[in-house]
């Protein structure tokens, strides 16, 4: 197969790979209602409790990241399949005007992790106290245990290993994209020759098929930002949602001083009623 037919492949097999993922998540929601989730969560209010609400600055980072994310993701695919007549040059500049402003902000956001005052990187770290919760969170999920194990810090290990991987997708995304651009805007070499020309060039054979080799695969992470994102919407639409509204600045956050979630210590409670 050559590069052209598995692009057609990839196309095939990622809108199908989407669609199922949709199909997944709405028979996840309707499975919340027998279980009890549904009734508990959106009739009776009963979320989880938060002993603080997240700090300004990461939020406004986030959707700043958030915004440019979704243009990256209409003008990549406008780029790939121009959907309407005469956007092209408009997409192009949107695509590389959002790639300038997501990577600063990337940055910040690991400068705000690692350097700052407030130094959150920790809340990111899976520790050996969520590895052990790992299962928990999965048997949760999937409706097998009511019991939702979160160790000490603020995300659950499911929350820091998709975060975690997101970051690792930006920086592949980020290294795909700028071997790209072939213009020859760095004494004489394109970002392509310096960043795969050399190396991925002289294996597969020229800079060019190299080029081929970072567009597809930068097709391929763009969908699995967006398959990533969705999943990561719904779960801030169905999970939390007084921390998604105060994440949001809708609604401030009360809080009530405990952290609501069941140390993965406690006992697995299998009734509906009992906490989640
Ligand atoms: C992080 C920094 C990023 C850089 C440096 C970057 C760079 C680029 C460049 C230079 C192109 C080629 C544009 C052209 O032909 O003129 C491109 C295409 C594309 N980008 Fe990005 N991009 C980035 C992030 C993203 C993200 C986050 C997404 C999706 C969520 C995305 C999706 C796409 C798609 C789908 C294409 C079209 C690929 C194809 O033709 O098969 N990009 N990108
Ligand atoms: C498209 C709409 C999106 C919505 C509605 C959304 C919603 C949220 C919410 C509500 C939180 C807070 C979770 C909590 O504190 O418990 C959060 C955190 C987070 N989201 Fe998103 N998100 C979106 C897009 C994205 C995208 C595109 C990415 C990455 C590529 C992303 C990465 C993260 C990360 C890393 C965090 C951890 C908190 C932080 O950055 O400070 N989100 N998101």
């Amino acid at each position: 197969m050559n590069l052209t037919e598995f692009n057609v492949w990839l196309d095939a097999i990622f809108f199908a790979l989407y669609a199922i993922v949709l199909i997944a998540l709405v028979i996840h929601f309707l499975g919340s209602i027998p279980k009890g989730r549904f009734r508990k969560k959106f009739i009776l209010g009963k979320w989880p409790e938060h002993d603080h609400a997240p700090p300004t600055q990461p939020k406004l980072l986030h959707h700043t990241h958030m915004f440019m994310m979704i243009l990256l993701a209409i003008s990549g695919m406008y780029i790939r399949f121009p959907f309407f007549d005469g956007g092209r040059i408009a997409m192009r500049w949107v695509h590389y005007i959002a790639m300038i402003i997501v990577c600063v902000v990337l940055l910040w956001r690991l400068w705000y992790a690692f350097f700052s005052k407030a130094k959150d990187w920790r809340e990111f770290a899976i520790t050996r106290e969520d590895a052990k919760t790992a299962l928990g969170v999965v048997l949760y999920y999937s409706y097998i245990s009511n019991n939702k194990p979160h160790g000490s810090s603020k995300y659950n290990v499911m929350q820091k290993f998709s975060y975690e991987f997101f970051l690792l997708l930006m920086i592949l995304q980020a290294f795909t994209g700028f071997a790209l651009v072939a213009n020859p805007i760095l004494f004489g070499f394109s970002p392509r020759d310096v960043l795969i020309g050399w190396w991925l060039g002289a294996i597969v054979g020229s800079t060019d098929l190299a080029g081929w080799y970072a567009r597809t695969a930068h097709y391929m992470i763009n969908w699995l930002f967006i398959i990533m994102t969705t999943v990561h919407v719904y779960l801030s639409a169905t999970e939390d949602i007084p921390v998604t509204l105060d994440f949001f600045f809708l609604k401030e956050l009360e809080v009530t001083g405990g952290h609501g979630h069941e140390p993965h210590r406690a006992p697995v409670a299998d009734a509906p009623t009992q906490a989640e």
